[in-house]
């Protein structure tokens, strides 16, 4: 976490629950799938998702948080199963600084890992009635949406803007939003500030995928645990692509279609992709709309009353961001 929160808030309790209960609910009968379970979890991750359920949980509630662990856990694995099958989708050679789970198991046994974690998720779900089962599993259905509306546009340089935004909308942004509407179902809130908890996780996950395929291009890898360029080696356009395709010459256009359609693979083609991408701007145009998402998030809390968790909430929103600049 500390890799891209300073919050005001001491957090750690929480991350340490959401870790435990992690560890228990992902036994299975067979060890083998354990271990693997395990694996996933065992190297990292930012647990941004449950530690948002938790906070917007205590904010409508006086009741204990342990109530909705179980809730936060269930989305934090739900997103860890997508990511192993996005790491086949991908082929993505790490995650979380380790090897990802396909290239250390295998692909047969990680498409399964990603199954039985997603049927973990669904379970605890169900333990919570319809109308948050529901919730979680449109949460499934949307990010299954995403993702293969992504694979249905791989190599398709005319991508634009409106196509993109659905894309991270249905893949990253509604887990985010899901996650937090079912945290504020669950603690009896009204449903403006069911809508209200549902906008603010909505606009900072449009801004933290954005934030991502930033990242993706001028990030470090011992920061981010991801090798760089998977977005460009494997022709997925994302929103700085888009920009600097739409704002720049042929001769410049070339340099990163070149990469994006597999005809040059060497370390100084995806340099001078990569470079273009920042001469044209896009990275700052990028850094613009996602804080745009940021200025969003924080306007749907604005009958809110000011409480810790809120300001750590706000705390994190602005992160997502920041984490970014070059
Ligand atoms: C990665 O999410 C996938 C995206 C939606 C961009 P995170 O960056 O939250 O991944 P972990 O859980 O911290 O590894
Ligand atoms: C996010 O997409 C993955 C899901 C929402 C399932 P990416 O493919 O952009 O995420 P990273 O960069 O691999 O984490
Ligand atoms: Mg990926
Ligand atoms: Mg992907």
């Amino acid at each position: 976490m500390s890799e891209i929160l300073n919050l005001s808030m001491d957090i750690s309790g929480k991350i340490d629950k959401i870790n435990d209960r992690i560890r228990e609910v992902i036994l299975s009968d067979n060890d083998k799938l354990t271990e693997m379970a395990s694996y996933t979890f065992a190297s990292g991750g930012k647990r941004l998702r449950p530690l948002i359920i938790l906070l917007v949980y205590e904010i409508n509630t006086k009741e204990p948080v342990d109530f909705a662990l179980n809730l936060a856990v269930a989305f934090e694995i739900m997103h860890s199963a997508s990511l192993i099958h996005d790491d086949i989708v991908d082929e993505a050679e790490e995650r979380r600084g380790w090897p990802s789970l396909y290239r250390k198991f295998g692909l047969s046994d990680a498409i399964v890992t990603g199954d039985y974690l997603f049927s973990v998720a669904y379970r605890i779900g169900a333990s919570y009635g319809r109308e948050i089962s529901e919730v979680v599993a449109i949460a499934a259905k949307k990010l299954a949406e995403g993702q293969i509306e992504e694979s249905s546009n791989l190599g398709n340089f005319n991508l634009d803007e409106e196509t993109y935004m659905r894309i991270i909308s249905n893949k990253t942004a509604l887990l985010f939003a899901s996650g937090a509407k079912s945290a504020a179902i669950l603690a009896g809130s009204d449903s403006d500030e069911i809508q209200n908890m549902h906008d603010f996780a909505y606009n900072i996950g449009m801004a933290f995928q954005i934030a991502d395929d930033i990242l993706d291009i001028v990030g470090k890898e011992e920061y981010t645990g991801k090798p760089p360029f998977t977005d460009m080696k494997h022709s997925a356009l994302t929103l700085p692509m888009i920009y600097a395709l739409k704002h720049s010459s042929d001769k410049e256009k070339k340099k990163l279609t070149d990469v994006l359609s597999g005809k040059k693979t060497d370390k100084d083609a995806i340099e001078a992709a990569k470079e273009m991408l920042i001469n044209t701007g896009s990275v700052d145009y990028c850094i613009k709309v996602a804080n745009s998402f940021i200025d969003r998030a924080i306007e749907s809390q604005k009958h809110a009353k000011l409480s810790p968790n809120l300001q750590t909430l706000f705390e994190i929103a602005y992160s997502i961001v920041s984490r970014v600049r070059i």
